[in-house]
Parts: C-alpha cells; structure tokens; sequence
C-alpha cells in the first residue's frame, strides 16, 4: 500500500472526504434549456464554482480540485474558449481582491504557456500570493489533461536523471506535488466518464455521478454527493467488513 492510501484510510476517521474533485459539466446545456448562450451557461457555472469553493471551505474538506477546462476543450468555437478564459480572468482578479477574506489557498494545475502574458501573470500571482494560507486549498485545472500531466512526470523525471520510482516518488512529480488523493470524485452534467481528469490520482476515488447540471450543483448536492460517500465502503483491494 503507498503511503497517500495509508493518509487516506488515516483520515476516514471523520467519515469526510479529505479532498473532493469536481468535473464541472453541464453549462453550455444549462444554457440551451434557458435559450441563453453558451458563454451565459459558463458565467452560472463561475458562480457556482465560487459557491462550491465557499461551502467546502466552510465544511472542513482540505481540498478541491476541478475541471475548468481541459486539453480537449480548444476544438471548440474561439468565443467559446474566449469566454471562458475571460471568465477565469475576472475571477482571478475578485480572488486577488479577496484573498485576505476568503483565506484559500489557490493552485493551477496544468500547462499555461499559451494563455496570454496578462492570465499567466494573474495565475501566477494568485498562487504566490495564497500560498500563505495552510486552512482549504482550491486547484484549479486549466489546459489540463490526465496524460498529458502523466507524460510530464515522466519527463519531469527524466530531466532529473531517473532517480529510483516508486509509485510516491512518481505521484510527486504530477502538478499537485504530494497533496493526497482525491477520495471523492463528482461528475454533475449526466454523463459516466472521466474525460481526462486526474487518471492517475483516481486510482481509488469514490465516483459519484449526478443527472443535475453543473450550474445547478448547489449545497444541498453536495450534502447528497458526501452522504453517498460516507455509505460507501472503501476496500483499497482487502476484503469487505461486512462479508
Ligand atoms: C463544462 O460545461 C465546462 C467546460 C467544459 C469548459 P460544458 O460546456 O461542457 O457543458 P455541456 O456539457 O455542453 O452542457
Ligand atoms: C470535461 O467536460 C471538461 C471540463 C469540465 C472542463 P467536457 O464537456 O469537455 O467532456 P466531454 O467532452 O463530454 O467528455
Ligand atoms: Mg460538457
């Protein structure tokens, strides 16, 4: 067993998942039900990230991680991508505004080097900056794909001359470093895959799947995503308790 599982089983004790992931899916439907544009679907989508990121903070989970846009996602339409990285933007900026109040700790996982000069500096800021808080941590994944991260590893890795792999040594090297393992994955938006989001961390994450739109996932879906975690039984590969 690797040491983040032994973290894990360690921090079952509260029956809380310690680090929840989120695939943030369902805007651009959210949109078309209400014959509004896509791009109004990923401003509700902003808003309920904010509100997701509030309410894990105020619950106790140490981590969130989602999905805001995937290696995957620039086949679509140019003002699609346009608008949400001017989503992205302003959000950078209220969380610059209100970090002292918010008390996050702010990463991005994933590759910016083409997103403009202006949003890599914020990112890059925002993380400088938040870094000083130890008490919930958001990651943000941008122009993030779970091979592509896995490749970068290994290059990572190779750059450093191949030193000894285990599987810990071989997780440090991914964009969160040695943060443990999600424990509990959402997928809102209906659909039953993973689309390239964390293949590597996910190993043993609880899957919780959920017709409701992203923009829709409030509080209270939350509440229904932790109690189907804390009915699960995590077997980590032993055998059950009750069996
Ligand atoms: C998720 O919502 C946001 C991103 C992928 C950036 P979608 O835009 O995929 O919404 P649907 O799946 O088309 O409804
Ligand atoms: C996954 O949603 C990516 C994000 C939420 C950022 P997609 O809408 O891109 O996934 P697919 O295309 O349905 O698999
Ligand atoms: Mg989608």
């Amino acid at each position: 067993m690797s040491a983040g599982m032994e973290k894990d089983l360690a921090g079952e004790s509260s029956g809380l998942p310690r680090h929840i992931a989120v695939i943030m899916d369902g805007n651009g439907r959210w949109a078309r039900r209400r014959g509004m544009p896509r791009s109004a679907g990923h401003s509700a989508g902003a808003d309920s990230f904010r509100r997701a990121a509030r309410y894990c903070q105020k619950l106790g989970i140490d981590y969130l991680t989602v999905y805001a846009f995937s290696t995957e996602n620039w086949k679509r339409p140019k003002e699609e991508v346009d608008s949400i990285l001017a989503l992205l933007e302003k959000y950078l900026r209220q969380a610059l505004r209100d970090m002292e109040k918010e008390k996050i700790r702010i990463c991005i996982f994933g590759d910016l080097s083409p997103f403009r000069p202006e949003l890599r500096r914020m990112c890059q800021q925002c993380m400088d900056r938040s870094s000083v808080y130890t008490g919930a941590q958001v990651n943000i994944c941008l122009n993030y794909g779970g091979r592509d991260e896995i490749v970068r590893a290994a290059e990572k890795w190779a750059a450093e001359g191949c030193p000894p792999l285990t599987e810990d040594v071989f997780g440090g090297y991914m964009w969160g470093g040695r943060i443990p393992d999600p424990d509990l994955l959402i997928r809102p938006g209906g659909e039953k895959r993973i689309s390239n989001f964390l293949l590597w961390q996910a190993a043993y994450a609880e899957l919780y799947f959920s017709d409701v739109l992203w923009p829709d996932f409030d509080e209270a879906e939350f509440d229904k995503a932790i109690a189907a975690y804390r009915s699960r039984e995590r077997r980590y590969g032993d055998v059950g308790e009750g069996i």
